[in-house]
């Protein structure tokens, strides 16, 4: 192996090891180098208490507590946390216990799941709703149950891993369209004229925080009569008048023919759920191997997100909140000149460039100066790119904010001019 630092995940997927229990010998070899270690030290850190603003982390940096303002978690509108929500939640587990104990055909279903899936539809003004225990099984499960062999999956670039193994689950030929260009999207329509197609977008894009070009890809998708499945995992209850996505933004619902969220980020729990009509979801339930062939949702977790739901669409002021955060962190963020990359959204790209010695070396020093910023590398986004993900909250104070922005402005803002 030459420069180990040259080498990232992207270069071990295949093996060549015939025993599948034994990684690629050159991986562990990559992996035990003590830069690679330092690296992945930046993972996987231990949280020692709630994912609010301040919290407390184990660092693996030094094996050291350390009370930090974290902005990685999607905790976006801090529900996870709200009071009224954990009451909700403990009340739920005083009256269900733990687990649901079953998947949602045979036993699992609780009058928990039955409300929250209606206040769901309802909510998303569509006509039902299915629920899965993860976002990611939601996407995998929803692709996987509606696409067979032989139809064709039409995705942006910067689509989820979860809806791409939705359509590898499915066996169904899959198209990559150049990110939010719709020639690139109607060229892949029209080779695919005379087969089963669906095209699927995100609200807010996870690793850049731009929006779809809905306006423009609804307009293209009904020249070809073609369905579109939005992704709203980064969007539900913070864009649009009443917090329903992106789709609500462009006041295009009704365009989208189904709807997907996930119940880990805005909503502060864990799960997810597809909104359709209801012959798809009836459809759905007959096919989609996560929501038949596992456990249901816990329901204490579902009395929290009833309430999540609730609390978050009485009125706007979680969202006001988020988002007077965001345009202040942002101003001051493209104040320092630093690239933000395209985002429209609570998540923020702080474009480091291709050093990714610089962008550990910086998270390292914000670590040990209290702000938990997670450093995303290569292949997760491209390797000239590499980038902190900035992920704002509603929760956050001005102090909050203003220390943020402090630190950021000693160790990255300078140590980009050195
Ligand atoms: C765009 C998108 N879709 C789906 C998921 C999966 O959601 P969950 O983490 O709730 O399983 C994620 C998670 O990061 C995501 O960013």
């Amino acid at each position: 192996m030459h420069d180990i630092l040259n080498y990232s995940l992207a270069d071990f997927f295949f093996n060549d090891n015939k025993n599948v229990l034994k990684p690629p010998s050159d991986f562990t070899e990559w992996m035990s180098d003590p830069r690679v270690q330092h690296g992945y030290s930046f993972f996987e850190q231990q949280l020692l208490a709630a994912p609010k603003v301040s919290t407390e982390i184990l660092s693996n940096l030094d094996n050291k507590k350390r009370s930090i303002i974290n902005l990685t978690s999607y905790n976006y509108l801090g529900l996870s946390t709200h009071p009224e929500v954990i009451q909700a939640a403990k009340e739920g587990l005083d009256q269900y216990g733990l687990g649901a104990s079953g998947a949602p055909l045979l036993s699992g279903t609780f009058d928990l799941h039955v409300k929250f899936a209606r206040m769901l539809a309802d909510f998303k003004q569509k006509e039902d709703c299915i629920l899965y225990s993860s976002g990611f099984g939601g996407n995998v499960g929803a692709i996987q149950g509606l696409m067979r062999k032989g139809d064709v999956l039409i995705l942006d670039e910067k689509c989820h891993k979860s809806l791409i193994d939705g359509g590898t689950l499915a066996q169904t030929k899959m198209l990559f369209f150049d990110h939010n260009d719709v020639n690139s999207l109607a060229l892949m329509l029209e080779k695919s004229k005379d087969k089963r197609v669906m095209v699927v977008v995100e609200g807010v894009y996870s690793m850049d925080g731009d929006l779809v070009d809905l306006p423009n890809i609804v307009k293209v998708c009904q020249e070809y009569d073609a369905p579109i499945y939005i992704d709203e995992a980064h969007s539900t209850l913070m864009f649009g008048e009443n917090g329903r996505g992106v789709a609500e933004h462009f006041d295009l619902e009704e365009e989208v023919g189904i709807s997907f969220g996930t119940l880990s980020k805005s909503f502060g729990g864990v799960g997810g759920f597809i909104c359709s009509n209801a012959d798809t979801i009836r459809y759905l339930k007959g096919y989609s191997s996560p929501w038949n062939f596992s456990c249901a949702p816990s329901p204490p977790v579902v009395a929290g997100l009833i309430k999540a739901l609730e609390v978050a669409t009485r009125d706007s002021s979680l969202r006001d909140r988020l988002w007077s955060n965001t345009a202040y962190l942002k101003k001051h963020l493209l104040d320092m000149k630093l690239d933000l990359g395209k985002t429209e959204s609570q998540v923020i790209p702080i474009i480091i460039g291709p050093s990714g010695e610089k962008l550990m070396g910086f998270a390292e020093q914000m670590q040990k100066r209290g702000l938990f910023l997670q450093p995303v590398d290569f292949p997760a986004v491209p390797a000239h790119a590499r980038r902190f993900r900035m992920s704002v909250s509603s929760q956050l104070t001005q102090e909050e904010m203003d220390r943020t922005l402090n630190i950021i402005e000693d160790v990255v803002v300078k140590g980009l001019r050195s």
